[in-house]
């Protein structure tokens, strides 16, 4: 697939947002096809997400390094490197396993202010076979940005990066 072929999606509407995230994973699948190196398919799906998902500032993979989340392939301003498991939203999410939906992070005690702009935040757990792998995180600088609908379609596309790639435990 070639860069100029992918058209920005229109997330302005509950029913387009739903159909934009059907796209997204069509578009993922594409690029993905005939690769498995987890290097390439999580640097393809930051840059994926970062060029498609409307009114993002961040979007990329912290890895999972023995119980302290590293920073992995990303799109956007320097991040913080490491984060343990006890800070920030990308913390609560390792901690707990569960998708970690902000719509305000100026309100969620510990949250690491990487990058200013940042004002909502969702982190979606990275999984294999239960234990965790990663966590994916995407910054909109937009309060409220993210919603069920967002978090139910990014956990479709997470699911696929990590059916279409071999990751290392
Ligand atoms: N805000 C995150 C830190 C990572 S950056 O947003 C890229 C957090 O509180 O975990």
């Amino acid at each position: 697939m070639h860069a100029d072929d992918l058209q920005a999606l229109d997330m302005s509407s509950p029913a387009a947002k739903r159909a934009a995230y059907a796209e997204l994973a069509r578009q993922a699948e594409a690029l993905f096809a005939g690769e498995r190196d987890w290097l390439a398919n999580a640097s393809q799906f930051s840059a994926l997400i970062a060029q498609q998902v409307p009114e993002l500032n961040w979007a990329g993979f912290y890895l999972n390094r023995g119980g302290v989340l590293v920073l992995g392939p990303f799109q956007g301003k320097v991040a913080c490197v490491r984060i343990p498991f006890e800070r920030g939203v990308c913390g609560a999410c390792a901690r707990t396993g569960e998708i970690q939906l902000v719509e305000d992070v100026h309100a969620f005690p510990g949250h690491i202010a990487c990058d200013g702009a940042s004002n909502a935040e969702l982190v979606l757990p990275v999984q294999i076979n239960g234990q965790l792998w990663g966590v994916f995180d995407m910054d909109s600088p937009r309060r409220g940005r993210f919603d069920q609908t967002d978090a139910d379609g990014m956990s479709a596309l997470v699911s696929l990066f990590v059916r279409s790639s071999d990751l290392p435990v």
